[in-house]
């Protein structure tokens, strides 16, 4: 099956007039529920490693979830019909990479279905035992969130089916190198899907930290990942898949 088909065939609202009615804004606090969604407060904020990769503070899990849970970000995120897009079948195991506070976690858990697994990847402790206490206080089913390290993902190799990266990708330091170790993880024709910020959109990060989608493209591509760019997409998001050959 291949992925992407429901956003190519625009299932999402995806042109311009379709786009959110309330638009997201960014403030200029640094404090999480002044940010914008990615928490990105303009052009402030972040520190370059001169490889791409741009450093961020998400500390202050209770805070940030008050920023990445807002019901409000649904009409936008569309969340349902990003996951449907991944084309989880039940018992796929999928990893969320920099998960947050879980926003996608419960979704995919429910598309995996009770044989399959949900891993709930962040570097930040704080995300992680934020979503711990939300697993057992929502029961969350089938899912282990996890610490992981800022340049790997700490997957077993050929372990995983999915492997979903939402406002996370232009995060990353070395990302042809953490390209390689995703495809490492996946199992053969499994599938990374990576969701980021166009570069007109009024909500993410700072537009010198926006990457063109045929650029996070090219940079899956360099890990012999084969990468689907759907022609329709969110309304301030796209969404690349990244397919590694069975
Ligand atoms: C903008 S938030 C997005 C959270 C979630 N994906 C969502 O859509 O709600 C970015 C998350 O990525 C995490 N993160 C940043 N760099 C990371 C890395 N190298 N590995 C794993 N997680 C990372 C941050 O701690 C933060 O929780």
């Amino acid at each position: 099956m291949k992925l992407g088909f429901a956003l190519a065939s625009c299932v999402v609202a995806c042109s311009s007039s379709a786009k959110a009615p309330a638009t997201p804004t960014h403030g200029s606090s640094e404090t999480p529920a002044h940010k914008g969604h990615d928490g990105h407060p303009g052009h402030h904020g972040h520190h370059g490693d001169g490889h791409g990769g741009m450093m961020h503070s998400f500390k202050g899990a209770d805070e940030w979830a008050k920023v990445f849970d807002d019901p409000a970000r649904d009409e936008w995120q569309k969340p349902d019909e990003v996951v449907a897009a991944m084309a989880i079948a039940p018992g796929m195991t999928v990893a969320d990479l920099g998960a947050g506070t879980g926003y996608f976690v419960s979704r995919l858990s429910k598309a995996a279905g009770t044989t399959g697994a949900v891993l709930a990847l962040d570097v930040e402790t704080d995300m992680v035992e934020y979503m711990k206490q939300r697993a057992a206080r929502e029961g969350w089913q089938h899912v282990t969130p996890q610490l992981t390290a800022s340049d790997a993902p700490t997957l077993v190799a050929n372990s995983v089916d999915r492997i979903l990266i939402v406002d996370v990708w232009h995060h990353l330091e070395n990302r042809t190198a953490y390209a390689a170790k995703l495809a490492a993880a996946l199992k053969p024709g499994g599938a990374v899907i990576v969701v980021d910020f166009e570069m007109d959109s009024p909500m993410g990060p700072g537009k010198a930290m926006r990457i063109l989608p045929a650029a996070l493209a090219a940079e899956l591509q360099t890990a012999g990942l084969k990468t689907e760019l759907p022609t329709e997409s969110l309304p301030y998001q796209y969404i690349v898949v990244a397919r590694k050959p069975a």
